[in-house]
């Protein structure tokens, strides 16, 4: 059977980076992994008071995510965190108390900007979340993918060499945690 990953990008931007950096990492991985991106912006701005009647998209969510052995994170940096888009994401799909769908995936976060250490911060602030939500979340290698000119190559593959192969290793390590973790 085949591994499916829900891929949440923290980033509704059309021309997103960090999307494509989701798609060329998955063009990385193995036969036996689908990666499925999950739609979170059409999610309403989280409100407690809807918990007992949780809105179809949210239920849509959490039931792929629930339907996923793993989850992968590829967040944008927005002021030194994680974009607000994100957050009501997660929000949503931890709730009502005690059914959150995530608990127990095994995670992956990785995240790029045009910065240096771009998105480090934003990645140190959703590992606090997943820790709290009880996701077994990979700590090696940590991945701040810095956005560089011919980074991707038309056909959105990752064409400088070096970047491939240290991406390459992150995601192998990525499939190795997640069949450590999963639930099949
Ligand atoms: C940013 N950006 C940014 N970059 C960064 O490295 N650290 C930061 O704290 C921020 N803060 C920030 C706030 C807001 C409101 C915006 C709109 C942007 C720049 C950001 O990295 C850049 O826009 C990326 O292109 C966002 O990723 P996507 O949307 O292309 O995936």
């Amino acid at each position: 059977d085949k591994y499916r990953i829900a891929v949440v990008v923290g980033s509704l931007r059309k021309d997103s980076i960090n999307r494509k950096l989701a798609l060329a990492l998955a063009a990385l991985g193995p036969q036996d992994f689908s990666f499925e991106h999950v739609a979170i912006g059409d999610l309403p701005l989280y409100n407690q008071d809807d918990d007992s009647n949780q809105h179809a998209n949210v239920k849509r969510l959490k039931s792929e995510v629930a339907n996923a052995q793993g989850v992968l994170f590829v967040t944008a940096e927005y002021n030194r965190s994680v974009p607000g888009v994100l957050k009501n994401a997660i929000d949503h799909a931890s709730r009502p108390y005690g059914q959150s769908a995530w608990a127990g995936k095994p995670a992956g976060v990785i995240g790029m900007s045009g910065g240096a250490i771009g998105t480090a911060l934003a990645q140190q602030h959703l590992r606090n979340m997943l820790a709290y939500l009880d996701m077994p979340t990979m700590g090696q290698p940590e991945a701040f993918v810095q956005n560089k000119e011919g980074l991707f190559d038309d056909k959105g593959h990752i064409a400088n060499p070096d970047t491939r192969k240290f991406l390459q290793t992150w995601i192998d390590r990525y499939v190795a945690w997640v069949k450590m973790h999963a639930k099949m």
